[in-house]
């Protein structure tokens, strides 16, 4: 276990093959320790995610690969191979229901699976620890196209306010959301970061705030209820978010809070971005009432590490996600470019056109 002062983003990766493990660097734990757990099976991956070791979108469509890669080497040599491994998709599909990332990438493993059935289960396996290889390359791939593409809707100077985290904590890497903030100052433009705190997970004030520290780009903590009263003092020139789903008519599920945020910037004329891959596009939800939302135990919300400050016996309700209505987004951006004021025609546009 190493204690953290200060690591450039180069010395830790949000998730890591060192066969014969999956390696998941414990969010849990930050920022004071860097810590990695060691999965071996589909279980151990889908309680990681359950548990909150990993999360973010991108990040945990990974772990799930990797899940049915690991389960796949555990059962290689098991008669009934097939059968077993269903239950490991299982599993990892009842981890977490929001983030549509997790399920486009257990589709991409099945597609796998299923066109390599006829082989041996050694080879299969062998094909299945390589997709879930391709997809963890290809999301950070993705991330520097997405990055890059949104970068240019900042200015420099530009402060940006971000919800949550959508950093390389949530992805495989560079991010989403703060992958935009990357690449702008990876081009050389001066930004500065307000991060809300994300009541109660704490997303913004444990992740993004350590993130952005370790890559020396200026951020600033504010509690949520603060990003209101900066918007009304014009201290705000951006709001950046991620996407955990984006249903056909570009409705958007994020974490708790986000929608609060883009009513805030749309009553101060401050444009609202959403920065997500293909992936987390749903074309298959018509709007985002259809969206599962996840209810978290409502103990996340009575006190943080062991100190408890709501009384015995109250009633709680934690919604973990909300759905910002695409009429408040000014623009989706993705690695395949920007969709400005994003509706169901441009979405289902952008997304069938061929690279
Ligand atoms: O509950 P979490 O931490 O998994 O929620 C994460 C978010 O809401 C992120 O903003 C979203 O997954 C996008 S990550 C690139």
């Amino acid at each position: 276990m190493n204690t953290l002062a200060s690591l450039p983003l180069s010395s830790w990766e949000t998730i890591r093959w060192r066969a014969p493990a999956l390696e998941i660097l414990d969010q849990r734990e930050l920022p004071h320790t860097l810590q990695y757990i060691r999965c071996l099976n589909a279980i151990e991956v889908a309680e990681a995610i359950r548990h909150m070791a990993i999360r973010g979108a991108p990040a945990i469509g990974c772990a799930a690969a990797f899940g049915v890669a690991l389960e796949a080497i555990r059962l290689q040599e098991q008669p009934n191979f097939f059968n077993l491994l269903e239950l490991g998709f299982t599993h990892l599909a009842k981890s977490r229901p929001t983030a549509v990332n997790l399920f486009w990438a257990l589709k991409q493993m099945r597609d796998c699976l299923d066109s390599h059935t006829l082989l041996p289960p050694f080879e299969i396996t062998a094909a299945l620890l390589k997709k879930a290889q391709d997809l963890l390359a290809s999301d950070l791939r993705l991330n520097h196209c997405l990055g890059d593409h949104g970068a240019t809707l900042l200015k420099t100077g530009a402060r940006v306010l971000t919800h949550c985290n959508a950093g390389a904590l949530a992805t495989a890497g560079h991010g989403t959301a703060l992958g935009v903030i990357r690449s702008a100052v990876n081009a050389g433009k001066k930004i500065s970061v307000y991060a809300d705190e994300t009541r109660p997970w704490l997303q913004g004030a444990r992740l993004t705030s350590w993130e952005l520290q370790q890559s020396a780009i200026p951020v600033t903590l504010i509690v949520d209820s603060a990003a209101g009263y900066l918007m009304s003092l014009g201290q705000i020139d951006a709001v950046i978010v991620g996407a955990d789903r984006i249903s056909a008519n570009a409705d958007v599920a994020n974490k708790i809070g986000t929608y609060t945020v883009a009513v805030l910037a749309r009553r101060h004329g401050i444009p609202f971005y959403v920065a997500a891959p293909l992936s987390t596009i749903d074309l298959t939800i018509a709007s985002g009432r259809e969206i599962p939302i996840e209810q978290r135990n409502g103990e996340e919300l009575t006190g943080y590490g062991g100190i408890r400050w709501a009384p015995e016996g109250i009633n709680l309700l934690n919604p973990a996600f909300d759905v910002t209505p695409a009429e408040l987004v000014s623009a989706l951006i993705t690695e395949r470019g920007v969709i400005h004021s994003p509706n169901e025609k441009k979405l289902r546009a952008f997304v069938m056109k061929p690279d």
